[in-house]
């Protein structure tokens, strides 16, 4: 079974072409990266224009990487929530006039899923339920997952999401965009126990989260006593800025780590799944790892290309879906 993806949430215009659910045949990814840096964020209607800019050629690149002719494709599939409206809509709407001209069944999928089934194209064996936990530019959110097609949301955050934070301390420290792989390097030549950043748990038992917190803690601590008389930041040494992003990163981190450890226990789940563009950060995958070991619960993450946005995540898991016949019409909607 041969299925095409296609990924527009954010920024990354993605097609892909997988056999079988797990046999990659191509990823294609263009990042729009480059146009967003010198806002310090995504800008909506850029990446809408981006995305229909190079949408086609994107998703010709995938099937002709795969080897493959566009009546050889089982099934079209493509994200349909969440991400941004009009970035969504693009994608759909390529998604929707391919399954129409070649009369292939549409199977939207949504992105969060996606992220978590990243892990099953290169593990053979997960075994569920599985706690698994989505870390993004937009997103942090707890999964009790009891099957590739089947997701129950069980925590979330209620401000930032941890990828955002990561972002939005970078800018006030003037690092690029997106600031979290620069984080994940910094922070190797900092002292994580240089500053004491708060680690919000909210109220006993709960499996939310919330990072707008942190990143105002560090904007007042770099300001230092002048905050209330400037709102410019002092210049700050390398290492000062290492210890500062070392000290944010296992803030982060620790909520992170005890949160999903607390919700496999609750929940007793046999694996545990990381996903999502912050699953590459490498004191994130440390930690979780060691923490899963002590319990002894298999934790299960992807390769760097497969937690960041692509649409081979998107193709695999509809594979699943194409199993339990679950289409859409065409005239099934975006949610952002
Ligand atoms: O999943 P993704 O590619 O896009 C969304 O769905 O948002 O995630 C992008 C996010 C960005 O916020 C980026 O800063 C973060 O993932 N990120 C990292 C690392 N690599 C990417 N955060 C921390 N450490 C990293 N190594
Ligand atoms: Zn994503």
């Amino acid at each position: 079974m041969i299925i095409l993806g296609i990924e527009t949430s954010c920024d990354e215009t993605s097609a892909a072409v997988v056999e079988d659910g797990k046999k990659v045949l191509s990823n294609i990814v263009a990042s729009q990266q480059d146009l967003h840096t010198r806002f310090g964020g995504v800008v909506p209607e850029i990446a809408c224009r981006a995305h229909t800019d190079t949408i086609i050629t994107v998703i010709d690149n995938a099937v002709a990487e795969a080897d493959i002719k566009m009546s050889d494709i089982d099934a079209i599939s493509v994200v349909n929530t969440p991400g941004l409206i009009g970035a969504l809509l693009i994608g759909l709407t390529a998604a929707k006039t391919l399954s129409w001209i070649l009369k292939k069944p549409l199977i939207t999928v949504n992105h969060l899923h996606a992220h978590i089934y990243a892990s099953k194209i290169e593990y053979d064996i997960i075994e569920y339920p599985a706690i698994s936990l989505v870390v993004s530019g937009g997103h942090t959110s707890l999964f009790l997952t009891h099957s590739e097609t089947d997701y129950e949301s069980v925590g979330g955050t209620i401000d930032d999401a941890a990828g955002e934070a990561f972002d939005k301390v970078g800018k006030i420290l003037g690092l690029g965009y997106p600031a979290g792989p620069e984080i994940d390097t910094i922070s190797q030549k900092g002292n994580e126990k240089a500053i004491l950043f708060p680690r919000s748990y909210l109220k006993k038992g709960s499996l939310d989260f919330s990072f707008s917190g942190i990143k105002t803690a560090v904007l007042y601590h770099c300001m230092g006593q002048d905050s209330r008389n400037t709102s410019e930041i002092p210049k700050l040494t390398d290492q000062e800025i290492a210890d500062i992003v070392a000290s944010f990163q296992k803030a982060v981190v620790d909520v992170l780590v005890d949160k999903t450890i607390f919700a496999a226990t609750k929940f007793s789940t046999r694996s545990i799944i990381l996903g999502g563009g912050v699953a590459c950060n490498s004191r994130l995958r440390q930690k979780l790892t060691d923490a899963a070991k002590r319990r002894d619960i298999p934790l299960f993450y992807p390769s760097k290309k497969l937690c960041m946005d692509n649409a081979a995540m998107v193709a695999g898991l509809a594979f699943h879906k194409y199993g339990e016949k679950k289409f859409s019409r065409l005239d099934v909607e975006a949610m952002p």
